[in-house]
């Protein structure tokens, strides 16, 4: 799934987000040291105004704004590709990865729900309304659908009676915070296997 120009190099990595970018920051600060095996090269927004540009700003990665429109998905793909980019992660990207930017590089998301219960947006929000009694976050492969692709890593959280969106939301955000970098490092290191929408990774207690 990853094409790597050689395993020994760094592999190389674009975040996209849109809004505060703490799931950023974990990867920044995960990945940020010397001799790490995951090199942020860059990171594109789909607004101006998402708090995310800063986080890389203040690590001195690269960015740019996809704003929406057509043309998008092009230059998206285009920017992949002239950074060689080997893996992009979604991390709280609220727009579609088209055609042309999952033809440059595979993609991961983290999402905030065990999928394939409760895709797209306001999954805590859905959840609480549901009632459900077992939530979690989800790290999957980007497909061409909503939150459809081959799951890579599951976490499950007991929801409290009467808990609140803000604190399960927070609780989930922390769990994120592992589990998408643990991920990233599960993938850079070449610990997984896909066949059809089944993916496997090896896990071990070091990496959630
Ligand atoms: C996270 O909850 C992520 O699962 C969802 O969007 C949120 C992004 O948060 N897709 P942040 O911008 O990383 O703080």
């Amino acid at each position: 799934m990853i094409r790597r120009s050689t395993t020994r190099e760094p592999l190389r990595v674009a975040v996209l987000v849109s809004g505060t970018g703490t799931n950023l920051q974990a990867l920044l600060d995960r990945f940020g040291a010397a001799g790490s095996v995951v090199r942020i090269v860059a990171v594109g927004a789909s607004n101006a105004s998402a708090g995310g540009l800063r986080r890389a700003r203040a690590a001195a990665v690269p960015t740019a704004v996809f704003g929406s429109g057509e043309g998008r998905d092009a230059s998206l793909g285009a920017w992949l590709r002239r950074l060689e980019v080997e893996l992009t992660v979604l991390a709280g990207y609220m727009a579609i990865l088209g055609p042309e930017a999952l033809a440059a590089a595979p993609a991961i998301n983290v999402h905030p729900s065990l999928l394939p219960a409760f895709p797209g947006a306001d999954a805590v929000a859905q959840a609480l309304r549901h009632g459900v009694r077992v939530t979690g976050v989800t790290v999957h492969l980007v497909d061409a659908g909503v939150d459809t692709g081959p799951i890579l890593v599951q976490e499950s959280v007991n929801v409290g009676y009467d808990e609140s969106m803000a604190e399960l939301a927070s609780r989930l955000r922390a769990i994120e915070h592992e589990l998408l970098p643990g991920t990233v490092q599960l993938l850079a290191e070449d610990r997984y296997s896909t066949q059809g929408r089944h993916a496997r990774v090896e896990r071990d207690s070091n990496t959630r």
